[in-house]
């Protein structure tokens, strides 16, 4: 038996014996008490019929990333990055969108190179746009672009790439991220061949 449905038994006897206690005994105090009891178990079985949601932490995600062959598969683990552990859904829609606090991605591949979209996502600071939209005195937007390679989101290089690769490719542009250069074991020294990127301080 599950939890809640135990808890739910228990507070249908609650209410039971506070029923009980109203229609057999005639003390006024104890009346109190059993009324009070039908107020208290009521509430509970509402609390407990009200569908139950595990508020646990988001299961790690992997990307398995060596099972890709064609700058597609990486374009499509780019997009599934950018819809969960990426974040980047929460702030940029693709596409109009009226809730949208940030700037809209839609064309952005083709718009921006790829070692352009690098530096947007780990140097986000580089570059700030105060209104995208240039309607009246530009403002700055409610939020700020992540640091996408730190904490929390913290992408590997290699996931940095996919999204570029989603990026590029929902923008109806040719995938220029090599799948050869992203297989390479990843550290700290060496770039990826294709997109070298220089930080500018
Ligand atoms: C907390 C909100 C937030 C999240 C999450 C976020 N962004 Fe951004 N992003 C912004 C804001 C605000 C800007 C505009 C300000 C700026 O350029 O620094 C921006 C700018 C950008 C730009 C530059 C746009 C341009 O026209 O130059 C790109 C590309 C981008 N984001 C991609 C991403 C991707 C990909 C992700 C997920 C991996 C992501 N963002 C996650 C808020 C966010």
């Amino acid at each position: 038996m599950s939890e809640v449905a135990l808890l739910q038994i228990i507070g249908l006897c609650v209410v039971g014996v506070g029923i009980l206690i109203l229609l057999f005994i005639k003390s006024m105090f104890v009346r109190v008490v059993g009324f009070v009891v039908i107020v208290l178990g009521s509430f509970s079985l509402i609390a407990l019929g009200v569908p139950q949601m595990a508020s646990l932490p988001p299961a790690i995600e992997t990307f398995d990333i060596a099972s890709v062959k064609t700058p597609d598969d990486l374009a499509s683990i780019g997009q599934k990055i950018f819809f969960s552990k990426g974040q980047c859904a929460l702030c940029h829609s693709i596409g109009p969108s009226e809730s949208a606090r940030c700037p809209d991605l839609a064309g952005i591949g083709a718009k921006l190179a790829p070692e352009f979209l690098y530096e947007s996502l780990t140097s986000p600071q580089s570059y700030i746009y105060l209104d995208f939209r240039h309607e009246g005195v530009p403002k700055e937007y409610p939020a700020r672009m992540p640091y996408i390679n730190k904490n929390p989101i913290a992408l590997s290089k290699q996931e940095i790439y996919s999204v570029i690769a989603f990026l590029q490719k929902m923008s109806g542009e040719p995938i220029s991220i090599k799948v050869e250069d992203i297989l390479e074991p990843e550290s700290e020294e060496t770039e990826v061949a294709s997109v070298s990127v220089h930080g500018h301080e």
